[in-house]
């Protein structure tokens, strides 16, 4: 490799990410906060850097990986500022020769909070009440203003019992909730015990649960995971969570379902195809729509930028980058 990697960062991130390029390559960044290049922009700039610093809206896909590894210096690693990868093609990746590396870990708890938030918002229709207040609609208190679900005691299903899933369980022991959970990976005895998790069937937890929280990656085995036969099972007054990716649930069903009574309310903050969001939803009360926000605290966005970097510079030193997915390209 040159002695100065050429590093392409492509979306504005915490300034704690930059120094640690900027001691060891030429960074070239997109310097405007909320700008996302376009695929073909994207394509445009790639080739011809060593790195590539990514974003969950960066489309790393085959094409572009191919044209990355056929230009000069040939691409070396994507470092993605997300635990999840479903934005890049891991596998074309691996072909070529080019590492990738996610930041796991440092968003969980940051995460549950906002899948929490969310669940209280949406049961307690919290965004609602306050949308009436401000239109100057309080006349007064009234018994049956703005009653909704209860959270205490109720029951909260886990679609995905990973990281995140498990401190959901820990943020609903404090509302004494009855936590069950489905995950293609059944969790040890001991484990559930000390987790207070129960494990059931996926149809199981969907039917018994009260609120539903989706927390599994984004993968072709979990596309619309969740659609009308899924929606058909749960609670008439179930609530839906979605805090993990958008096509994880399958967004018309879901906007049908809402709008038939198949289920009370949704919480969203993914959505199939962001940024846009399906149409119907966007006119509904019992829907509480947040702009993939569930990791956004300065501190945790600073420990994934200074994750992504770390990884990265790690390949650079000839290191393992400690959150490598591909390990055999090393
Ligand atoms: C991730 O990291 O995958 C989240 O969706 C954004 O924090």
């Amino acid at each position: 490799m040159s002695e100065q990697p050429k590093i392409l960062v492509t979306q504005k991130v915490p300034d704690p990410a930059y120094p640690l390029l900027e001691a060891i390559g030429e960074v070239e960044a997109n310097p405007v906060e909320g700008n996302i290049w376009s695929y073909e922009e994207l394509l445009r700039r790639g080739p011809g850097h060593d790195y590539i610093y990514c974003l969950l809206t960066d489309n790393i896909d085959a094409r572009f990986l191919e044209a990355c590894a056929a230009a000069t210096p040939h691409l070396k690693m994507v470092a993605n500022m997300a635990v999840g990868y479903n934005n890049i093609d891991v596998e074309a990746a691996t072909r070529l020769g080019i590492a990738v590396s996610n930041t796991p870990g440092v968003l969980s708890d940051t995460t549950a909070d906002l899948a929490f938030a969310l669940l209280m918002a949406t049961a307690r229709r919290i965004p609602e009440a306050e949308r009436y207040l401000r239109a100057g609609k309080f006349a007064g208190w009234g018994p049956l203003l703005f009653c909704g679900a209860e959270v205490h005691h109720s029951t909260l299903g886990l679609i995905g019992a990973g990281r995140i899933g498990k401190i959901m369980t820990r943020r609903a022991s404090g509302f004494e909730m009855k936590v069950l959970y489905y995950d293609v990976h059944r969790m040890s005895p001991e484990e559930e015990t000390a987790h207070n998790l129960t494990y059931m069937p996926m149809d199981d937890v969907l039917q018994q649960s009260d609120f539903i929280s989706v927390h599994t990656p984004y993968m072709p085995s979990t596309h619309h995971l969740i659609s009308t036969r899924e929606l058909n099972l749960m609670k008439p007054t179930a609530i839906l969570i979605n805090t993990a990716r958008g096509p994880i649930v399958d967004e018309k069903a879901l906007a049908k379902a809402l709008q038939a009574g198949t289920i009370a309310g949704a919480g969203l903050d993914v959505f199939e195809n962001e940024p846009a969001v399906e149409p119907e939803l966007l006119t509904m009360e019992n829907v509480v729509l947040l702009p993939h926000i569930a990791s956004a605290s300065l501190k945790t966005r600073t420990l994934m930028a200074t994750m992504a970097s770390d990884n990265l510079v790690a390949h650079y030193h000839g290191q393992r980058p400690p959150n490598i997915l591909n390990p055999e390209v090393l």
